[in-house]
C-alpha cells in the first residue's frame, strides 16, 4: 500500500477547527480528515446551529479524537475545558464561519465553548467566512471582518460561486484544498527563513520552432514546486519562476510563469535583488531554433532543417553577478556519471550545493513523486540520500540550504 506523503509542516500540531452553522459545515469534515492524513492533531468544536448540518461523529470518524459540543460547557469539566482547549492549541480555525460568529468573535461574546475557547485562546486565529452573499456585503458583517482584521486574525475568503440559495456570488467557504496552504502558512510564519527571501525555478523550458511546436523536455515541474512549498513552510518570502506546467500555485507563492530559456533568465535576474538563496530545479533548454518560423511548417514541404544555438546558462550569469544570492544550488538530472557529471558542473557554474539525481532510475526524476538524490557541496563533501518523495527532498535541501545560510536551525 502506497503512503501519503507527509511535510513536516503539520507533524504532530495541535489544530482546533470551530465549526459554526452553514452548509459548509461538510467540507469542514474534509479539512479535518486533509489535516488528520497531513500528520496533524486535530479537534473540533461544533456549535449548536452547526449539528443541524453535521454530527459530531463524523468529526470522531475522521480525527480519531473527540468532536466537542456545547453540552461539554456545562459538563463535569466545564470549569477548565475552554482555557485547557485554549492552551492547547498551535492554531484555531473557524471554517465555516457564519455572519452570526464573526459578530460574536468581533465583539468578545462568549457564549458557547467555541466562543469561550476563541477569547481565551492566544494561538493565530484563521477564519473562513461563509454566508449569503447579502449578508456578507452588510455593513454590519463588513464593520466586523475588518474589527477581526486589525487585530490579526487571518480572514480566508469567502470566494465567488453558487450559494445554497442558488445565486452566484460571494460567500462561499474557501475550499479545504486552498484553506490547507493558508494554514502552512500562519504554521510557519516563524520559521528559520522569516524575512528571507527565497527564488525558486521549476518545470522544463519550451523553445518555439514554429507557431505550433516546441523544444521541450521532460520536467514536470514536481520537484521544484515541493522546493517552492518546503521554503515557504520555513517561513521564507518565495518566487518561483515556472516554466509551462500543469500544477497549481503553493499558497503564499508570487508565482512569474515563463515560456523560453530566455524569459526564464530575464525573470531569474530581475528578481535577484535581495535574495538569500536561489534555487534552480528548472530544466532550463541548452539549445533553441536560431529562427521560429512565421506560419506553421508544412508537412508536404519535407522535414525542414531546424538549426539551433546555445542559450545563456542562467547560473552562470546568476553566479558571477554583483547581487548573486549568498547560497546558489543547482541542480543535475544525468543519465550517466552522475557524481562526475554534477561535480564539473559544480565547479563551472560556481555553485554552493548540487543536488545530483539518475534519471534512469524507475523511482527518481520525471514525473514521478519520488527521487533519489546525491548532494555534492562546493568543498568536495558527498552526501547521498535515501529514496523518498520530493517533498522531503525538498525538505532535506532547505535544511542544507538554512545551513550554509548560517542560520540556526
Ligand atoms: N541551467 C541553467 N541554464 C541553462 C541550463 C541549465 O541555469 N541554460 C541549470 C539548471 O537549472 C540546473 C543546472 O544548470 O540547475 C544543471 O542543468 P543541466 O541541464 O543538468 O546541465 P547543463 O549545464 O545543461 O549540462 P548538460 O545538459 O550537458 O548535462
Amino acid at each position: 500500500m502506497k503512503t501519503q506523503t507527509k511535510s513536516r509542516i503539520f507533524q504532530e500540531r495541535r489544530i482546533f477547527i470551530g465549526i459554526t452553522g452553514s452548509i459548509a459545515a461538510y467540507k469542514a469534515a474534509d479539512l479535518a480528515s486533509k489535516l488528520t492524513q497531513a500528520g496533524a492533531r486535530v479537534e473540533v468544536i461544533l456549535t449548536e446551529a452547526a449539528q443541524h448540518f453535521v454530527h459530531p461523529i463524523t468529526f470522531q470518524s475522521v480525527t480519531g479524537l473527540r468532536a466537542f459540543t456545547d453540552s461539554d460547557l456545562w459538563g463535569s469539566e466545564a470549569h477548565v475545558l475552554h482555557i485547557g482547549l485554549a492552551e492547547r492549541a498551535d492554531l484555531l480555525i473557524i471554517a465555516p464561519a457564519t455572519a452570526n460568529t464573526i459578530a460574536k468573535l468581533a465583539h468578545g461574546q462568549a457564549d458557547s465553548l467555541l466562543t469561550v475557547t476563541a477569547l481565551a485562546a492566544r494561538c493565530p486565529l484563521l477564519v473562513a467566512p461563509a454566508m449569503d452573499s447579502g449578508m456578507f456585503e452588510h455593513p454590519a458583517t463588513q464593520a466586523n471582518l475588518k474589527i477581526l482584521e486589525d487585530r490579526g486574525v487571518i480572514l480566508v475568503g469567502p470566494a465567488e460561486g453558487r450559494m445554497a440559495s442558488g445565486l452566484i456570488g460571494k460567500g462561499r467557504m474557501v475550499e479545504p484544498a486552498e484553506l490547507m496552504g493558508h494554514i502552512r502558512r500562519i504554521l510557519g510564519r516563524e520559521g528559520p527563513l522569516a524575512g528571507r527571501k527565497v527564488l525558486v525555478t521549476a518545470g522544463g523550458t519550451h523553445e518555439p520552432i514554429d507557431p505550433v511546436r516546441v523544444i521541450a523536455n521532460r520536467s514536470s515541474g514536481k520537484q521544484g514546486f515541493a522546493l517552492a512549498q518546503a521554503a515557504l513552510d520555513l517561513g521564507a518570502e518565495v518566487t518561483l519562476v515556472s516554466g509551462p506546467v500543469h500544477l497549481p500555485s503553493p499558497v503564499g507563492v508570487r508565482r512569474l510563469d515563463v515560456i523560453t530559456a530566455t524569459e526564464m533568465r530575464d525573470a531569474v535576474l530581475s528578481d535577484l535583488e535581495g535574495a538569500d538563496a536561489l534555487l534552480m530545479a528548472a530544466a532550463v533548454a541548452d539549445f533553441r531554433p536560431v529562427k521560429t518560423a512565421k506560419g506553421k511548417i508544412k508537412r508536404r514541404k519535407g522535414p525542414p532543417e531546424v538549426q539551433l544555438e546555445s542559450t545563456d546558462d542562467i547560473l552562470g550569469l546568476v553566479t558571477s553577478h554583483n547581487k548573486a544570492p549568498k547560497v546558489v544550488v543547482g541542480f543535475a538530472a544525468e543519465s550517466q556519471d552522475m557524481i562526475d557529471n554534477a561535480r564539473v558542473k559544480l565547479e563551472e557554474k560556481g555553485l554552493d550545493l548540487i543536488v545530483a539525481n539518475d534519471i534512469t532510475a524507475a523511482d527518481s526524476g520525471f514525473a514521478v513523486d519520488t527521487n533519489r538524490v546525491t548532494l555534492i557541496y562546493s568543498d568536495g563533501a558527498i552526501e547521498e540520500l535515501p529514496l523518498m518523495s520530493k517533498t522531503e527532498v525538498a525538505e532535506e535541501v532547505l535544511d542544507r540550504v538554512i545551513a550554509l545560510l548560517g542560520i540556526e536551525g
